[in-house]
């Protein structure tokens, strides 16, 4: 067994142990890839302040996301597909968040379904809502994320028409794959992937097939995505969508402050600044970068956290330290569960929780929830110097 010391190491045994074509759809951003990459460039342009002589003794990272307990302020995010990284893989990786302490977010594009999760866990998890034009359908799966208990609905607002991303055009990516010639190939050095496969019937997309009127077929299912996401969404119809839902509200996809001001005036427990880990608008800033006039302009009026590029708890604790008070992960997890499965995606969790917990002891803080500007040295301009 190869010794795991950080997420990279999980993301060299992903690439490794799953087909191409699917490695490639997590590893990927939009056009570019400019916001994807300076996801994670940015984090490292701030740099974190060590203080010695100072009691390093009894430390937590526990805290809160929208009133709920968690053992770190990390929540897993929502993953389409993430049931073909590894067979099962919503189930897999809500596992391993429930047993963490973490929040599991189920995306609307998964393989595993609301109740298939449902099943298999035993703590609320939250739900994702792409909004869709087929109104009786997405009441019903909101219906449905209700029925199964689910403790809040994450609302996408950055994905009404879909951002190109090169390599799943060329990987001709679907789920389950064609096997072509090349996926063959490419399957027959990946042979742990493809026998859990065979031994799961969760091999399409769970909250569709079977849901949505004139989807029985998989193969149908990306020219109906294309068709019913909702390019029309506004906010009047967000408003309609939270009164529907009735509880907990988290407005994903927030990257600019007039629209942070506007999420916290439609009313939500939290938004959530992202880009959708740079796959939608490619030319779009950071999100770390982003952050800081966003809470200027809400204000503490709602929780603010934030996404897209975290790859350490390094990272995290910049965010928290930032003035966010909760985080999610992306392809971290990711990386964990195409590597070892609920083993793995325990392991990303624990990597996070060791080098936040170490990083701020050496920043002199003994508890999460009081970190703050003061742990960090941020260059000048970094949030402030755009124009419009
Ligand atoms: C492969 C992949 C699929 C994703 N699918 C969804 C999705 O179905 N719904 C959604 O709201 N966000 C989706 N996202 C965006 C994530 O929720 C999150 O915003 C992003 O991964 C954060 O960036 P990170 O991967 O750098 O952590 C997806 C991201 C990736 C990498």
């Amino acid at each position: 067994m190869p010794v795991i010391t950080c997420i990279d190491d999980l993301k060299r045994l992903h690439k490794r142990r799953t087909p191409k074509m699917f490695y490639d759809y997590a590893e990927s951003g939009s056009w570019t890839e400019q916001t994807f990459r300076e996801n994670t460039s940015d984090f490292e342009k701030i740099r974190l302040r060590q203080r010695v002589a100072v009691d390093m003794s009894n430390r937590t990272l526990a805290s809160k996301m929208i009133g709920q307990d968690v053992a770190m302020p990390v929540a897993l995010a929502p993953v389409g597909l993430t049931g073909m990284q590894r067979a099962d893989g919503e189930i897999k990786a809500a596992r391993a968040a429930e047993a963490f302490g973490v929040p599991f977010t189920l995306s609307t594009m998964s393989i595993c379904s609301i109740e298939d999760v449902a099943e298999h866990t035993s703590r609320p998890f939250w739900f994702q809502l792409y909004t869709m034009k087929d109104q009786d359908y997405l009441r019903r799966l909101i219906q449905r994320a209700k029925d199964a208990k689910c403790s809040a609905l994450v609302i996408t607002l950055d994905l009404q028409i879909l951002g190109q991303r090169h390599k799943d055009l060329k990987n001709g990516l679907s789920a389950p794959p064609k096997l072509t010639p090349a996926v063959m190939a490419d399957l027959a050095t990946k042979w742990t992937w493809g026998l859990e496969m065979l031994a799961t019937k969760r091999r399409s997309f769970g909250n569709i097939v079977g849901h949505a009127q004139g989807v029985t077929d998989p193969s149908s299912l990306f020219s109906w995505t294309a068709e019913q996401f909702d390019p029309q969404l506004d906010w009047k119809k967000i408003e309609e969508i939270k009164e529907l839902w009735g509880g907990k509200v988290i407005l994903k996809g927030i990257l600019d402050p007039e629209d942070a001001k506007m999420a916290a005036k439609v009313g939500c427990d939290a938004i959530l600044v992202s880009n959708h880990g740079g796959r939608q608008l490619d030319g779009a800033i950071s999100t770390i970068r982003a952050l800081d006039p966003i809470l200027q302009a809400v204000g503490g009026e709602v929780e603010v956290h934030l996404d897209s590029g975290i790859r350490s708890g390094q990272d995290v604790l910049k965010a928290l330290a930032m003035g966010a008070s909760g985080t999610f992960i992306g392809r971290s997890f990711i990386y964990g569960l195409g590597a070892n499965g609920e083993d793995g995606v325990r392991s990303a969790l624990e990597i996070i929780a060791k080098e936040m917990d170490i990083s701020m002891a050496l920043c002199g803080k003994r508890d999460i929830n009081e970190v703050d500007r003061d742990c960090l040295q941020i260059p000048e301009g970094f949030s402030g110097q755009w124009q419009g």
